[in-house]
């Protein structure tokens, strides 16, 4: 008896649409390509079950594709109620037999019925972005029999509960965070957040962007990226910090910086990428001028304090899809995407070029923790500088970029402290 494929998509009938940009995407994933031609032949997953709750895009779906051809048996959840791409999610099913639980503009029900199902899938890997899967996991921990080899996450909120399951001495089985690879954060945390996040906010408002004051909240890696990608296209890029040497280093990379409140007063487009809650606060939506645009790319909806702009609200209404406007007094203000991933939520989220190196980095720590399950601890594990620097390798090689080798005397010079003037 052939067994019904399980799964909650939107419309199977989008997948011909889906597949057409799922092999749109795989041009610009080489790296993972290679990974993927290995795996086929190797089989490193043979018998095993992965669980992912990640992003339902063009991207993810290769991802998913090539832990398929090494062999696992593959579910996949969205990590994000408005990211899932339901013609991806629908092609995954019908043309790759990938068992997806996933639907956009899904409710928080849903969500979590959709994280349930991908757990009820019994895996021996988990792969997060935004740890829900883990921590779901872990909330059923001793009702449930699991038999966890280890898990993986992609993002720097989702490492920041981790750390914290392990300081609390709760983490029950090993996670590599990808995120903290250098071929992930320095990449996809700041360029490909940088591109995404003005993608989403021109697809969602069609406004010119030379000219205008953008207030970037947060200059982490993320921060770093959008500002970049701001000034580069003429906005007057001012950035708010909570820490004083990446304020500094803000102040050195040639932005305006200054404290929330003062901010609040003269910003025309405010984007959150903190990872913290309530950054853009009531006292501060009290403050902005009238048409002023607020959004977040940062993981999860909490940035911006909606309940209080809300409250404060004497009405609101969609004006644009993604454009909800919201009335204080005589004044307006924009909110786009409810909150959520904006670049995600309006855009199609980065690029597959940069995400070929994150989802490099995915696939070969999954291989990793097959391998090497039976010596970790229950600790969170970055990838070994080899295979870090051997994606970073593969990607230029993709881009037919050559560099130089340390000669035989150079190595010796940097090994060697006799050396001076
Ligand atoms: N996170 C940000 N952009 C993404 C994408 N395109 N696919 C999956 N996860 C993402």
């Amino acid at each position: 008896m052939v067994t019904k494929l399980k799964y909650d998509v939107k419309d199977l009938s989008l997948a011909s649409v889906g597949k057409k940009r799922i092999e749109w995407a795989a041009k610009d994933m080489p790296v993972l390509k290679l990974i993927s031609e290995r795996f086929e032949k190797e089989k490193p997953f043979k018998g095993l079950k992965i669980s992912s709750c990640l992003h339902v895009t063009t991207e993810t779906a290769n991802l998913m594709i090539t832990l398929k051809k090494g062999g696992a048996d593959v579910a996949l959840c969205a990590s994000n109620p408005l990211s899932t791409q339901d013609d991806v999610a629908a092609s995954l099913v019908k043309d790759y037999g990938i068992k997806v639980f996933a639907i956009k503009g899904e409710d928080n029900k849903t969500y979590y019925s959709h994280i349930e199902a991908a757990i009820d899938h019994k895996p021996n890997i988990t792969m997060d972005d935004g740890a829900d899967v883990i921590s779901s996991i872990h909330k059923k921990w001793g009702s449930i029999d699991f038999n966890i080899m280890g898990g993986t996450e992609e993002t720097t909120t989702g490492v920041i509960r981790l750390r914290a399951m392990v300081k609390d001495k709760a983490l029950k089985y090993p996670v590599i965070a990808v995120n903290d690879s250098m071929t992930k954060h320095m990449f996809d945390n700041r360029y490909g957040t940088g591109q995404s996040t003005i993608d989403g906010i021109l697809r969602a408002t069609n406004i010119l962007l030379c000219g205008k004051k953008v207030v970037v909240c947060g200059y982490g890696w993320c921060g770093r990226g959008v500002s970049l990608r701001a000034k580069g296209l003429g906005a007057d890029v001012i950035v708010t910090e909570v820490d004083e040497v990446k304020a500094l280093e803000a102040v050195m990379d040639g932005y305006r910086v200054m404290s929330m409140d003062e901010a609040a007063k003269i910003g025309d487009v405010f984007i959150t990428v903190t990872g913290n809650i309530n950054v853009i606060d009531e006292r501060h939506f009290k403050n902005m001028k009238d048409g002023a645009i607020v959004c977040n790319s940062g993981h999860f909806n909490v940035e911006i304090n909606i309940p209080a702009l809300k409250k404060i609200s004497s009405s609101k209404k969609m004006v644009r899809d993604f454009v909800e406007e919201y009335k204080i007094g005589n004044k307006k203000i924009y909110l786009l995407a409810d909150g959520r991933l904006v670049n995600l939520s309006a855009a199609e989220g980065h690029p597959a070029s940069v995400m070929d190196m994150s989802f490099a980095n995915q696939s070969l720590a999954c291989e990793y923790i097959v391998k090497n399950h039976n010596k970790l601890e229950n600790k969170v594990y970055v990838i070994s500088e080899t295979i870090d620097r051997e994606i970073a390798k593969l990607k230029l090689k993709s881009m037919g970029i050559k560099i130089d080798k340390l000669t035989e005397e150079q190595k010796k010079y940097l090994a060697s402290w006799q050396e001076g003037t």
